[in-house]
């Protein structure tokens, strides 16, 4: 088993990254407590992994609640039946969230666990790639609002996050390939080596050789908890981590979020952000292709929609977070393995280079 920690002071947390750590009763209950423990995951996660978990806290009586499966109830509705839950079953303060499932349980129950008596404490089991490399590490929690994705949330850190590998098993090809696009964000922002690792890693990546796959969510974990560490709330540097996902944002936005996942459009968004790069002559097309190859290597998108135009992707883009004062920021490499944040991308670049 790896460990590493996000140091954070009075709110820092070990990641544990191992096999079978869904049935580590030991480790679970040091972070849980005594208390009655309530587990939050979805309809399609419930029948594979839900009675492991009960089963470690089996004295304690845990309780659980089941969501539908889908990004469409990460909501503000969802957030107002889990709260009702956790009263009705008189649930107090010291009670303990566990989130086990993808992106949208762990960013759901995080929001809950922040607000839920003005905050109790949570653990993140996430089982999907791109959950375990990112959206479990870092406190970013929220709910979609029909005017925005993630548009209601809060910074709120989790105790512990628990990535057992083996709960990959299951997980379908096209989703570990959409996870796949987050891990090479860490590679093209922080660490040009771990580019030509995830090339060399394909096949025992693709075939879930454990050792391969811990080394390598464990380097996109330390990654995020430095990140995270010097920036818990993008005053700047943690905003590189949106490498790939302004543009990645507007693709969802405008294709209908889950016809392109999340990992996919984020995947064109940084083939994008590196032409634009080229463009500026930070990137030469060499890098570019290197860039191109590793994304297609995992099966994922290099181009934008052929669809989508420059001004359709202007109209998403002009509603991003990250915007200050009316400007549309982007993260661009510099070279690679690194990245910086602009904000003079004129309307007229970005339809030139969509092409249409
Ligand atoms: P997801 O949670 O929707 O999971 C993808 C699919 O895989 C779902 O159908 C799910 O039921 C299924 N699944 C999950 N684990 C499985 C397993 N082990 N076996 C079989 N099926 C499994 O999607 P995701 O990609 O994990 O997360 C996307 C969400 O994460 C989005 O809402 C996004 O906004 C959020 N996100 C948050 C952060 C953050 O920092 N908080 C970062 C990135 C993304
Ligand atoms: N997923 C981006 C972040 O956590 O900041």
């Amino acid at each position: 088993m790896l460990e590493l920690k996000v140091d954070l002071n009075e709110r820092s947390y070990p990641i544990f990254i191992g096999e079978h750590l869904l049935s580590d009763e030991g480790r679970l209950k040091q972070y849980v407590g005594q208390s009655r423990p309530v587990i939050i995951t979805n309809t399609t996660i419930a029948p594979l992994y839900l009675d492991t978990l009960l089963a470690v806290f089996d004295a304690q009586a845990p309780l659980h609640f089941v969501i539908p499966d889908g990004e469409q109830y990460k909501s503000l509705e969802w957030f107002e039946k889990i709260s009702a839950f956790l009263l009705e079953h008189n649930c107090g303060r010291d009670t303990c969230l566990i989130a086990l499932g993808g992106g949208v349980v762990g960013d759901l129950t995080g929001f809950v666990a922040a607000c839920y008596q003005r905050g109790v404490p949570f653990i993140q089991i996430p089982t999907t790639l791109l959950s375990q490399v990112d959206s479990s590490v870092g406190g970013k929690t929220a709910v979609n609002h029909p005017l925005g994705k993630n548009m209601i949330g809060a910074f709120y850190q989790p105790k512990a996050v628990f990535i057992d590998t083996k709960t990959l098993d299951t997980l379908p090809a096209r989703e570990f390939a959409a996870g796949m696009a987050e891990v090479i964000k860490y590679a093209l922002i922080y660490d040009a080596a771990f580019l030509d690792t995830l090339a060399e890693l394909h096949s025992e990546l693709s075939t879930l050789n454990t050792q391969s796959l811990q080394q390598v969510i464990y380097k996109c974990c330390a990654i995020k908890a430095e990140i995270v560490a010097k920036d818990e709330t993008e005053a700047g540097l943690r905003a590189l981590l949106n490498l790939g996902h302004t543009f990645g944002h507007a693709i969802e936005a405008e294709m209908g979020y889950g016809n392109w996942l999340h990992g996919e459009a984020v995947a064109a968004g940084m083939m994008i952000a590196a032409n634009l790069a080229c463009q500026r002559g930070a990137l030469n097309a060499d890098e570019v292709e290197k860039i191109r190859d590793v994304i297609a290597l995992y099966q994922l998108p290099t181009e934008a929609p052929s669809e989508m135009t420059g001004e359709q992707f202007l109209m998403h883009m002009r509603k991003d977070k990250k915007n200050k004062q009316g400007k549309i920021r982007f993260i661009l490499p510099t070279q690679l393995g690194q990245c910086t944040l602009v904000d003079d991308v004129s309307d007229e670049t970005v339809v030139t280079l969509i092409g249409r």
